[in-house]
């Protein structure tokens, strides 16, 4: 019988646990054992492995986070907790370690795979940073709560004719700031620090001179001070603003139908690719077809800002 491993790593996304489910269900069926690691990485250096029995699982599928954790592991990355982690997989005579994260859990991949362990990476994350996939899993649901948030503040700032500031997260991708500027229709964009307060201002004073009562902006994690800017465009402004980092909220909750899906496509390649001893790769989706790449080329990838995401925002929603 074949047995396999599976741990969820840094931030966790919505789908994690969908994706859990699916596999231990694709396991079932295909006669594979599913252990997980707890906490992530953290698990592997300190053995804290446990088995998984799909019958056991309920409907985590509608759950946010991770019911096997999640952790941003800081004895992983030192030589020694490696070295642990790496003995501790190979103690338990693993066809292959199944890690689900974004682009700091896929460098531990790629880490491990360079360390002679079989792994295949998953891409579990909010940030849609990873370049080697279309989409990553949780991308859809954050970008559902960061609008439904904005739905919510728009309502009670258009009620008092003030400007509404709100960061979304994506770390250092711009993929969630531009998807809900577009549908929550923004007055205003901002996803690089270089724009500066002055242009800043100089375009909201636009949008109001355009009769705007209730301008919304909508800013990218990471590039600067939203509550600072508030004073700032109220002080130089007739208009009061307000600010709200909508955060955690965009983190959490039942996963889209969408990610629930693309969590069920994901599990359905990661057992395929084990049947088949296909191991050391990524799983992703283009164009809409699960595709697998090899972790070192997936890792290597540099994401770039998505263009067309971009083009819609300037053609529909720019001002
Ligand atoms: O990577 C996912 C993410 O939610 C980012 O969008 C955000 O910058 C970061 O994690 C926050 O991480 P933490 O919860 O560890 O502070």
């Amino acid at each position: 019988m074949k047995r396999i491993l599976v741990l969820t790593s840094g931030g966790d996304s919505s789908g994690m646990n969908a994706y859990i489910k699916a596999l231990a269900k694709m396991c079932k069926k295909n006669n594979i054992e599913l252990l997980a690691s707890l906490y992530g990485f953290q698990g592997l250096v300190e053995n804290s492995i446990t088995k998984i029995n799909y019958d056991e699982l309920g409907e985590i599928q509608n759950l946010g986070g991770s019911i096997i954790k999640t952790s941003r592991s800081k004895d992983f990355v030192t030589q020694e907790g490696f070295n642990k982690a790496v003995q501790n997989i190979k103690s338990h005579n693993l066809e292959c370690t199944i890690i689900v994260g974004g682009n700091g859990s896929f460098n531990g991949a790629r880490d491990l795979f360079n360390a002679g362990v079989n792994v295949i990476a998953i891409p579990g994350t909010i940030d849609n940073d990873l370049a080697y996939t279309d989409k990553t899993l949780g991308y859809d649901t954050a970008c559902q709560n960061a609008i439904d948030a904005i739905v919510k503040i728009k309502q009670t700032m258009d009620a008092c004719d003030r400007g509404t500031i709100v960061e979304v997260m994506g770390r250092h991708c711009s993929d969630i700031a531009v998807r809900s500027a577009i549908l929550c229709d923004a007055d205003l964009l901002i996803t690089e620090k270089s724009i500066g307060k002055n242009k800043i201002l100089k375009k909201v004073n636009d949008i109001i001179d355009a009769e705007k009562k209730n301008p919304l902006i909508v800013v990218q994690e990471n590039i600067l001070d939203i509550a600072e800017l508030a004073k700032y465009l109220q002080d130089n402004t007739k208009k009061e603003f307000r600010a709200t980092v909508i955060g955690y909220l965009q983190r959490g909750g039942e996963p889209t139908a969408s990610d629930k899906l693309y969590a069920i496509n994901l599990a359905c390649e990661t057992i395929k690719c084990v049947v088949a001893s296909k191991l050391n790769i990524a799983i992703g989706q283009n164009n809409n077809n699960m595709i697998v790449k090899d972790i070192v080329q997936a890792v290597s990838m540099v994401k770039e800002p998505d263009y067309k995401l971009f083009d819609t925002y300037k053609q529909y929603t720019k001002k």
